[in-house]
């Protein structure tokens, strides 16, 4: 991952990315437009962990989509980020359906294993922690995803033996 300090930031993934769209688009004879923005946002955070302003700003002269529609995108979809984020994704369900059976405790085992609070990061970078509404699968409440898998009916103890054994595979 490129070096991210904002005022040392490396362009160059940036760049590539940006020249190989071009590519693609100068072989339709088109030039880059608005609907190669959430593509170009996926590489971008692909590559750098997250979604720098440099970087934003850079892509916006380069492309002409225009910052504002960029943020636009980035507020509307949860999958991006503005700030540096955990290597892994876990999303705990506070909704109604999950806290009648058991998700408090679930998201209090969660943040006590990982020591973080709901929007926060480790400091190894490794887990971001996200509390949401409703994760869409109440029938297995109470819910927790990483990484895009669902963990249906959990308990605090089986969360913790999750998060443990991620932790193992990092070390
Ligand atoms: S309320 Fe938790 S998944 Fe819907």
């Amino acid at each position: 991952m490129p070096d991210v300090q904002e005022n040392e930031l490396d362009l160059k993934p940036a760049v590539s990315i940006i020249e190989k769209i071009e590519q693609s688009r100068r072989a339709e004879n088109e030039r880059i437009r608005g609907d190669d923005l959430i593509p170009i946002l996926q590489e971008v955070q692909k590559v750098y962990g997250y979604l720098p302003i440099p970087v934003l700003s850079w892509v916006s002269e380069r492309t002409g989509i225009s910052t504002s529609r960029m943020y636009g995108v980035i507020t509307f979809y949860a999958q991006f980020y503005l700030e540096p984020h955990g290597k892994h994704t876990v999303r705990c369900c506070r909704g109604t359906a999950c806290y009648v059976r058991g998700g408090r405790r679930v998201i209090n085992a969660v943040k006590s294993t990982l020591g973080i609070d709901d929007g926060e990061t480790t400091g190894d970078m490794l887990f971001s922690l996200e509390t949401v509404a409703c994760l869409g699968a109440c029938a297995l409440s109470p819910v927790m995803v990483v990484d895009g898998t669902y963990y249906g009916k959990m308990t605090p103890r089986r969360a913790e033996q999750i998060l443990k054994q991620l932790v193992e595979e990092e070390a």
